[in-house]
């Protein structure tokens, strides 16, 4: 069985196996889904927000004011509905009899999205790259500033967890950290602290297990209508881990995802939303449906969804108030979905005489004058360079071939170097307002649609038309500007008296090389968007035209854009490829912070939050979304037999030698690692199981420091830079993956300086899901392999601790 310790988790009564999916079916063509019922134990009611809670000030106002409202206002604050007046994704409506000035809600997880005057923030996946708490909270505050000053109440993500990236293909992972659970959740937790401090309700999204675009949600053709996938797992593998962090950070709510989960559609899931999200995680803010996520009226809300978007008017508004008023949803539910809806509005303070107004900079129509407000705030500039600096990963350097040493003439190269041919909105779901200027939108575009995936055309996998910054769909920005790296290569030519050479123009990739050239640079990308899934890692025609520059040019950089893992195999080892940049997705800022990168103003700091393969089938089964056979074409099942072991976990166990680690990343420099220490926190306690109370996120005792791990790492070469030190655990007991991250710290270093790096371990990062006592367990006497280096499989320091038997005392020692 699989330890959910490493990534998921869930409660009470377990989830069914896997296996009981596929033997309800028989073998047979599936036609209905009654077979399948109770595969998602039933778990009601829905349990009401706690009054003594984190948000207890608030929730005590928000009762008091429910207590004024008719079931028709309360019932108006769970749906969206349309508002001529501003340009928000969702709007909940006024409620003037209380001075409830209504909610907006709009994306997104890199910046407010598809207005003007906003800032594009770097993607989930750069900032994972970063593997920096305090950017990652500064990149969240600084665009929790904007999403306020633009009236947004509500921001969509930050932070992303779902997709975790289990799928390799998967076109939503770059919206994320990263596909480990326990860096997703580190960052994403801070990102929730961001988003919040800045006055604004964090939407932690897609709850939960929401892992491929492929059948996300239901399709019609014809008079047939296929059923979104079942994400169908045992009680283990839940992805859940980040969420809990998310939860325990505090997020006023969370989006349930599109797809059906053990074959029960997730929005509308007891088990998840009552059983594991509002019980087991003590979650006390609301649950808000992903677009059009909604697929009943008094199941939904029973199973504890609090609000529907982008509208109440499908199932909800008055026929709510008539399932109240003929017994079906009992009005107290109504009253907890209301309460929990005002004590978030409160929680942040959004009742503030001084907020401004509810969607007030978002112009509804773009192409008519209206009045600017400008959301960026010139203090944030150094956020969104550095973090576009720090998302760079440096894979490839010989011979130092980067940084640059003051070339004469340098040749850029590739389709990707420069900005896409417009920037220019356009009315509805157009490729601006999704960021997909540089692609054909036609395939996303028709994914949204929730056409079937036979009629929508495959989705190139570059963006042949200019750089990419972001990913494509709701994820996407709309930045006031754009520094593309040929725009960034220009202004440093002309302050340097470089000679700039430049062919984005030859398609065939037969480009020519200038004889006097000292650096090349190719620029090539693996796009990825929502609505549907990648149809590789990588792409002939980019590499070809790398191996083609290569060929003439004997110091060539490639500079990828990836929105998602991109393979270099077929360039890796050519002799004159010196150097390879996985550039990720930096946002507005990429020239300038890839520039400020190869000239060495700055060494890169970032290390790859997932595995570079060597070939596509490394990535196994997990490689490429489900696609549902002529047998359960209308209700795919989707099993995710490999429980936990996704990405290093699957190369570990399956000894399979990758191109680049989990967790690896050059710089301009060399570290050495020395002086690992273990100690345990003599003032903790331990018992098998959690013994306090319930708090945001879980038992309040999982998240106790019970050890601390430091080490030592020295800069012994001649640059300063930033090192990533990592911790991974080897949990004792059989079916553990081999190691898992449990901890990692970042710090810069001066020239022979040497640092400690810290490691502080909580009970729930030594824990597994223990299925019979669905609870998260210790291991008595158990011993813990520890591994600390700098990326999943380079770890020059090890040691263990075991964790002591019977009676009371510290970790160390013995247990109540
Ligand atoms: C996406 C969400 C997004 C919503 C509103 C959906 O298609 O899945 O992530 O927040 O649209 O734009």
């Amino acid at each position: 069985m699989f330890g959910r310790s490493a990534l998921f988790a869930t409660a009470s009564a377990g989830l069914l196996s896997i296996s009981a999916a596929q033997s309800a079916t028989n073998g047979s063509v599936i036609t209905t889904d009654s077979p399948f019922y109770g595969q998602s134990p039933p778990t009601y009611p829905a349990p009401e927000v706690r009054r003594d809670g984190l948000f207890a000030e608030s929730v005590a106002k928000a009762r008091a004011l429910v207590a004024t409202m008719t079931l028709e206002e309360k019932v108006n604050l769970t749906g969206g509905v349309t508002n001529p007046g501003n340009g928000c994704g969702g709007n909940i409506p006024a409620v003037p009899s209380i001075g409830f000035p209504g909610m907006c809600l709009q994306d997104g997880p890199a910046g407010v999205r598809g207005t003007d005057f906003v800032s594009g923030f770097a993607a989930g996946i750069h900032t994972g790259a970063s593997w920096n708490r305090t950017l990652a909270y500064s990149r969240a505050n600084a665009m929790g500033g904007e999403a306020y000053r633009k009236g947004v109440s509500v921001a969509l993500g930050p932070p992303v967890v779902g997709p975790l990236g289990r799928i390799a293909e998967g076109g939503r992972n770059w919206e994320g950290f990263s596909n480990d659970p326990y860096l997703s959740g580190a960052l994403a937790a801070e990102s929730v602290h961001g988003i919040q401090d800045a006055g604004v309700i964090a939407c932690t999204k897609h709850f939960i297990a929401n892992e491929q675009e492929t059948n996300r949600i239901a399709t019609r053709d014809g008079n047939k209508t296929y059923q979104s996938s079942s994400t169908n797992m045992d009680d283990k593998t839940l992805y859940l881990w980040p969420f809990a962090d998310t939860v325990h950070a505090g997020t006023g709510s969370v989006m349930c995802s599109y797809e059906r989960f053990n074959n029960s559609y997730v929005c509308q899931n007891s088990k998840l939303i009552n059983g594991v999200l509002k019980t087991e995680l003590g979650f006390e803010g609301f649950v808000v449906t992903d677009w059009f996520a909604q697929h009943s009226g008094v199941a939904s809300s029973l199973a504890g969804l609090d609000m529907t978007m982008p509208s109440g008017a499908t199932y909800w508004a008055g026929n709510l108030t008539q399932a109240v008023r003929n017994g079906s949803v009992p009005e107290a539910r109504i009253d907890d979905q209301a309460t929990r809806i005002l004590a978030a509005w409160y929680e942040l303070g959004l009742d503030s005489d001084s907020s401004p107004g509810v969607g007030v900079g978002m112009a509804p129509d773009l192409l008519a004058p209206h009045t600017i407000v400008d959301a960026r705030d010139a203090a944030d500039a150094e956020v969104i360079l550095g973090e576009a600096i720090e998302g760079h990963v440096l894979v490839k350097n010989v011979n130092n071939a980067l940084p640059l040493k003051e070339p004469r003439a340098i040749a850029l190269y590739g389709y990707d170097a420069k900005a896409p041919d417009y920037n220019a909105p356009s009315p509805g779901l157009s490729p601006w307002s999704i960021s997909l200027q540089s692609t054909d939108a036609t395939s996303p575009i028709c994914g949204f649609y929730g056409l079937v995936a036979s009629a929508c055309p495959p989705f190139p996998i570059n963006a042949p038309n200019g750089s990419i910054w972001v990913g494509g769909g709701s994820g996407g920005n709309t930045p006031t500007y754009f520094y593309s790296p040929f725009q960034a290569f220009s202004e440093r030519a002309f302050q340097d008296g470089t000679q700039l050479l430049w062919d984005f123009e030859n398609v065939n990739a037969t480009s020519t090389v200038y004889g006097n050239t000292e650096a090349c640079f190719v620029f090539i990308n693996a796009m990825a968007s929502e609505g549907i899934d990648r149809s590789g890692l990588h792409d002939d025609f980019s590499d070809s035209l790398v191996n083609n520059i290569a060929d003439q040019c004997s110091n060539t950089t490639v500079v990828v854009h990836n929105a998602g893992i991109a393979l270099v195999d077929a360039y890796y080892d050519h002799p004159n490829v010196t150097a390879i940049i996985l550039a990720q997705l930096p946002g507005q800022d990429s020239g300038r912070a890839l520039v400020d990168i190869v000239y060495g103003e700055i060494s890169p700091s970032g290390k790859l939050t997932y595995t570079v393969a060597k070939n596509e089938s490394d990535y196994g089964a997990i490689l490429s979304p489900y696609r549902p056979s002529a047998q359960d074409a209308i209700y795919p099942q989707d099993d995710f037999s490999e429980g936990v072991y996704i990405d290093y976990r699957a190369f570990d166990a399956q000894n399979i030698e990758p191109r680049f680690e989990f967790g690896f990343g050059l710089t301009y420099t060399n570290f050495t690692y020395s002086n690992l220490r273990i100690s345990a926190n003599s003032s903790a306690t331990l018992s098998q199981y959690p013994t306090d109370g319930i708090i945001p996120g879980g038992h309040a005792d999982l998240w106790d420091v019970v050890y601390n791990v430091y080490a030592d790492v020295k800069n012994t070469g001649e640059a300063i830079a930033a090192e990533i030190a990592q911790l991974y655990l080897g949990l004792p007991g059989d079916g553990q993956p081999i190691r898992q991250l449990r901890g990692f710290d970042k710090q810069w270093l001066n020239v022979g300086e040497t640092v400690t790096m810290g490691f502080p371990l909580r009970r729930r990062d030594l824990s597994t899901w223990s299925v019979e006592a669905q609870q998260w367990e210790l291991a008595p006497g158990g011993t813990y392999k520890v591994y600390v280096g700098a990326s999943s499989r380079n770890l020059p320091l090890t040691g263990s601790f075991t964790l002591g038997k019977s009676g009371n005392g510290t970790a160390g020692g013995y247990w109540k």
